[in-house]
């Protein structure tokens, strides 16, 4: 179905039941004790609006007709980071049927592959030191080692994709032939000393909704040595009190995300280490572009304006 041939979608005065809203999520998301909080509280708000709202598996085996939507969400499709490939054959199918997709299939695309960390620190964001490693080279690894120091003197290892700290590990310079094993089995990964400073300071997740800040939360470290298995997002706590030069930061890695893409995303998280040390005080970890975890149960009126978003940009 292409755009011309859908329903028309008014939103305010005319017939809201007529909106279709798809929050996509997974049929098994990758760690059983993963949950989508925000999920029944955004579908809540939408409903509340006289939307009907289908809670649908990107992944399923029944066929459905995403164009007929008036919007698709990406709420939790996060099975994806299992299997990237089925993930970026659904978005082209997306494109191909003329899906109204919120965030744009480029944002997800952008969001999915954690290169765009060396691209941001390119335009001057303040980054997490990263290196990019293709070819697990033992020499190069082991002269990353020397220039690490504090408490914690470790390398991180993560994939290029991933999620939910999904297949992150840690190593000390005594475990470098481990680190080449790990980076040679994973495939193109990136490195990243451990910022300790996020064991005192915790990390800040910044919830962005059309541009503006939305909200905001500080999160406890996720990589508890002796503890494999990982919260999602440790101990949200509201953090209400952004400081003029973290809303500075915050709106610079914004804006340097933004002139990547060609339309404003819905929504994405920006989530960085709270490092007082550092020039800039805070570092950014991630943008979490493909489907963000917004923190609905602390923020029930953020929740409210993000459905009102959505059905703004249905009605569009
Ligand atoms: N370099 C690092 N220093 C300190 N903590 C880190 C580092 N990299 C990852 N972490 C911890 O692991 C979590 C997941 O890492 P992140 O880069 O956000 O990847 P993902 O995309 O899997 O969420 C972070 O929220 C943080 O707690
Ligand atoms: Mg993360």
């Amino acid at each position: 179905m292409g755009a011309a041939d859908r329903e028309p979608a008014e939103y305010r005065g005319c017939p809201l039941t007529a909106v279709r809203v798809a929050l996509v999520s997974s049929r098994a998301f990758p760690m059983p004790h993963w949950h989508d909080y925000d999920l029944p509280l955004l579908a809540a708000e939408l409903a509340g609006r006289g939307a009907t709202v289908e809670v649908v598996e990107w992944d399923g085996d029944t066929p459905v007709a995403w164009a007929s939507y008036q919007a698709v969400v990406l709420q939790s499709p996060w099975s994806m980071w299992t299997d990237l490939t089925g993930f970026a054959r659904w978005l082209r199918a997306r494109e191909d049927d003329g899906t109204r997709l919120l965030n744009p299939v480029d944002t997800v695309l952008l969001g999915s592959d954690k290169r765009y960390l060396l691209r941001l620190g390119d335009q001057g964001v303040p980054i997490v030191p990263t290196t990019l490693v293709e070819e697990s080279d033992a020499a190069y690894l082991k002269g990353l080692f020397p220039d690490l120091a504090g408490p914690r003197p470790t390398l991180v290892a993560k994939p290029i994709a991933a999620g939910g700290a999904l297949g992150a590990r840690e190593f000390t310079a005594a475990e470098l032939p481990e680190l080449i094993a790990h980076l040679r089995a994973a495939g193109p990964s990136i490195v990243q000393p451990y910022i300790a400073a996020i064991d005192i300071h915790r990390e800040l997740g910044v919830v962005m909704v059309d541009g503006s800040i939305s909200h905001a939360v500080t999160k406890a470290p996720l990589l508890v040595p002796g503890q494999p298995v990982r919260e999602l997002h440790p101990d949200p706590q509201p953090y209400p009190g952004l400081t003029a030069q973290e809303g500075r930061v915050i709106h610079q890695t914004y804006a340097a995300l933004r002139a990547m893409l060609t339309n404003e995303p819905l929504s994405v998280r920006l989530d960085f280490v709270v490092d007082p040390a550092s020039p800039s005080g805070l570092l950014l970890l991630e943008a979490e572009m493909v489907a963000p975890v917004k923190f609905f149960p602390l923020f029930p009126a953020e929740c409210a304006n993000l459905a009102e978003a959505i059905l703004a940009r249905a009605a569009a």
